[in-house]
């Protein structure tokens, strides 16, 4: 399978992001000339998890484009409800499609289905793991934004142990100098160990912080998370968490007057309506910035061959990936596979280190 995916956005390499930026910066000033480049081409979206900006962006995108989609929003109207293994359902998809997005509860879905995939595959959020084109996103409206991705104190809020947008975010931002990181969240919704090692590593700055009003006048950037109810394993433990990292004005009025406060949406209760007035808030134009992303990513993935899949790790006997939200526990044809890094073996679908 000569498939090139786009499970991960360190995937592709930063001159690659920078090429996708700039792409998108031209498709937003000149639409009229990428009318059409995606005529006859078609796009599947398959999202087996809620969603309304990243399928209908995706979805607008490629419209623009002037290709056609394919797919469902709901796995219950397709034969996934009968019993149907992703495998087959992907493998059966990419048949008739030229480029599949994929969304899935699961953590490493997205990689599961790109070894399995005749045609290239997008992953638009696996379970709590990563959303890359939600990054892609971010970085597009960050260098509209702020000018610049490096150099920034971010302050990534809420529930930042499942929310994938800011794994993903934080990933990319470590990648470019002089960025620190600070981490509002309960000491229950910290980041993953494996996120924390890419910032140890990457030498970024990183402060964990319990409340916003301790570092928000410090901010360039905060992005706001939503604590999310389906991710959490017993009711008690979302309620727990609720409502603890709340927005208002208040807070904002110590902030500076260049923040830029985005969120990857939907908002729940974390940012007070009357802050979308606030010149700050740059989180509407950031959905729309999102199909710019998605435009170029397009473009780029069906007319060039410029991504390349990363190297897939080995088995080792008798492990199993200890993640209980991992792919590997619901699809059990998938091979256990994992990739060993600094003396460190961890799953090559979901990145859960073995104890
Ligand atoms: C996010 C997601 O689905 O991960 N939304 C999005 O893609 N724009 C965040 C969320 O659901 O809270």
């Amino acid at each position: 399978m000569n498939a090139h995916h786009l499970i991960d956005l360190n995937d592709i390499s930063v001159e690659q992001w920078d090429a996708l930026i700039r792409l998108a910066a031209d498709i937003r000033l000149n639409p009229r000339d990428y009318m059409g480049r995606c005529r006859g081409r078609i796009m599947a979206t398959l999202f087996y998890e809620p969603s309304t900006r990243t399928q209908m962006s995706f979805q607008a995108a490629m419209l623009r484009l002037g290709g056609e989609i394919i797919g469902f929003d709901n796995p219950g109207n397709s034969s996934v409800s009968k019993g149907e293994s992703l495998k087959d359902t992907v493998r059966i998809v990419s048949g008739y499609s030229d480029l599949i997005v994929m969304r899935h509860p699961q953590e490493g879905a997205a990689k599961a289905a790109s070894m399995y995939s005749l045609c290239p595959v997008i992953n638009a959020g696996d379970g709590g793991h990563l959303h890359p084109t939600q990054t892609l996103t971010d970085l597009v409206t960050l260098s509209n934004e702020k000018g610049s991705l490096s150099g920034l104190k971010i302050g990534v809020c809420g529930d930042i142990k499942y929310g994938r947008t800011v794994h993903s975010l934080i990933k990319a931002m470590c990648k470019f100098s002089g960025n620190v990181f600070y981490l509002i969240s309960t000491p229950e919704l910290g980041v993953p160990g494996y996120i924390k090692e890419v910032m140890s590593s990457s030498g970024c700055g990183c402060l964990e912080v319990n409340s916003l009003e301790e570092c928000i006048g410090e901010l360039d950037v905060l992005y706001m998370t939503r604590i999310q109810r389906e991710r959490f394993a017993t009711p008690e433990e979302y309620e727990r968490n609720r409502g603890v990292y709340i927005l208002d004005r208040k807070k904002l009025s110590k902030a500076k007057a260049d923040l830029s406060i985005m969120h990857p949406l939907p908002r729940v209760d974390e940012i007070e309506d009357a802050i979308d007035d606030d010149r700050r808030a740059v989180y509407y134009r950031q959905a729309v910035f999102g199909m710019y992303a998605r435009m170029a990513l397009i473009l780029r993935m069906l007319e060039e061959d410029v991504i390349t899949a990363k190297g897939f790790g080995k088995p080792i006997d008798g492990a199993v990936c200890t993640n209980p939200r991992c792919i590997t526990h619901t699809e059990h044809y998938l091979p256990g596979c994992f990739s060993q890094e600094g003396g460190a073996s961890s799953c090559c679908y979901c990145d859960t280190r073995l104890a």
